[in-house]
């Protein structure tokens, strides 16, 4: 069998920066509050000139070149993304956007803040079962197109991003991504969620079959509603688990990992899982002052800048970890 590597990353943001002070003219909130209770100081917010699509392809290009790999030789696209531009997928727009010529495939992958790690799941079964050898993984959401912006609650935690990595095949003994460990548990779905709207989805056949609301009103989707309290205790609780687990079947330890690097939440999400994992805050990667909780976007977005900054060099092991809507969360053992 084959082993998959990492060889490229990449990462774009949109131009529009949004403080605390800016969202405290919006919302009854503070600088103070938000940067407390979350460690957030600013996010990026996608204009009307700007597309998700192009954020992503943006990324990928930058991906593509630190792998020194034509687009071309690109055979697989997933873009892990809950806010497509296209309710049937948007990969195929960044596969075309990219110049693939020998039309690989693409197709999107939905599962929240988890996506990303799922991603790289996907990415290693089609480069170790499917024999495919260049996989772009993309993480790329917009959530502020979905937060409802008079909710002090959930609106100063979200930004746009997009971050990609280029996964590729190699031989066993190169093989860079050691072990997975991934869950999800649609219990908890009342916790977070972005449904679609209760009131447009009426029956449309009544008690003897005939058809009483046709044609049926076009669906659209409820702002993202969040029970922060309960995010927190599932984030504390669930993401440590998984990460050990996901080390025992590497045959590592948390004291082995060069860096932890999880989905940027909350710097107290980040800080409580450290701890119960026992790494030195000095190993932990954490960008979410600059950017907020740009959901799949996070772990490639804060890997590519601690790779272009010189924190994680060739050789690193980094314990990379997912949690979020559904709920789902993950973990990938990775060599840099
Ligand atoms: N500014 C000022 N006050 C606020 C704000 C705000 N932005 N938001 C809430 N408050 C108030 C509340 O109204 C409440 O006031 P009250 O006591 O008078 O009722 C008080 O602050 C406490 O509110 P809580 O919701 O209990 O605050 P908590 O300490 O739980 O912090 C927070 C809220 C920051 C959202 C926290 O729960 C959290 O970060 N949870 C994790 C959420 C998360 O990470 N979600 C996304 C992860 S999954 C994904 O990525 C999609």
């Amino acid at each position: 069998s084959k082993g998959c590597k990492l060889v490229g990353s990449g990462s774009t943001v949109p131009t529009l920066q949004v403080s605390n002070d800016d969202l405290a003219k919006i919302v009854d909130t503070s600088d103070e509050w938000i940067s407390v209770r979350t460690g957030i100081r600013n996010r990026r917010v996608l204009t009307g000139k700007e597309s998700l699509i192009s954020l992503a392809v943006e990324a990928s290009r930058k991906a593509l070149q630190m792998a020194e790999v034509d687009p071309d030789d690109v055979d697989l696209v997933l873009m892990c993304t809950s806010t497509p531009e296209d309710l049937f997928g948007s990969a195929p727009q960044i596969q075309k956007a990219l110049g693939c010529k020998t039309n690989p495939l693409a197709y999107d992958i939905t599962a929240a803040c988890s996506g990303f790690i799922l991603g790289l799941v996907s990415a290693a079964c089609h480069i170790r079962g499917g024999g495919f050898q260049n996989v772009l993984v993309i993480g790329a959401d917009s959530l502020s197109r979905y937060v409802d912006w008079t909710d002090r609650g959930s609106c100063i935690l979200f930004g746009d991003a997009a971050g990609a990595v280029l996964v590729q095949a190699c031989d066993c003994e190169d093989d860079g991504l050691f072990s997975f460990d991934v869950h999800s548990d649609g219990n908890g779905q009342r916790h977070l969620n972005a449904t679609m709207k209760e009131n447009e989805r009426d029956d449309e056949l009544g008690s003897n079959g005939s058809v009483l609301n046709f044609p049926p009103r076009r669906s659209s989707y409820s702002c993202v509603q969040m029970n922060g309290k309960e995010v927190f205790r599932f984030a504390a609780r669930c993401v440590p688990q998984s990460i050990a687990s996901a080390l025992g079947k590497a045959g590592l330890s948390s004291s082995s990992i060069d860096w932890l690097l999880l989905h940027q939440a909350n710097q107290r999400i980040i800080d409580a899982v450290a701890t119960r994992l026992e790494v030195p805050p000095e190993r932990v990667i954490s960008n979410l002052a600059n950017y907020g909780n740009t959901s799949a976007a996070s772990i490639p977005l804060a890997l590519d800048e601690a790779v272009r900054g010189g924190k994680v060099k060739p050789g690193h092991t980094i314990a990379a970890a997912g949690f979020g809507a559904g709920l789902t969360w993950g973990s990938a053992i990775l060599r840099w």
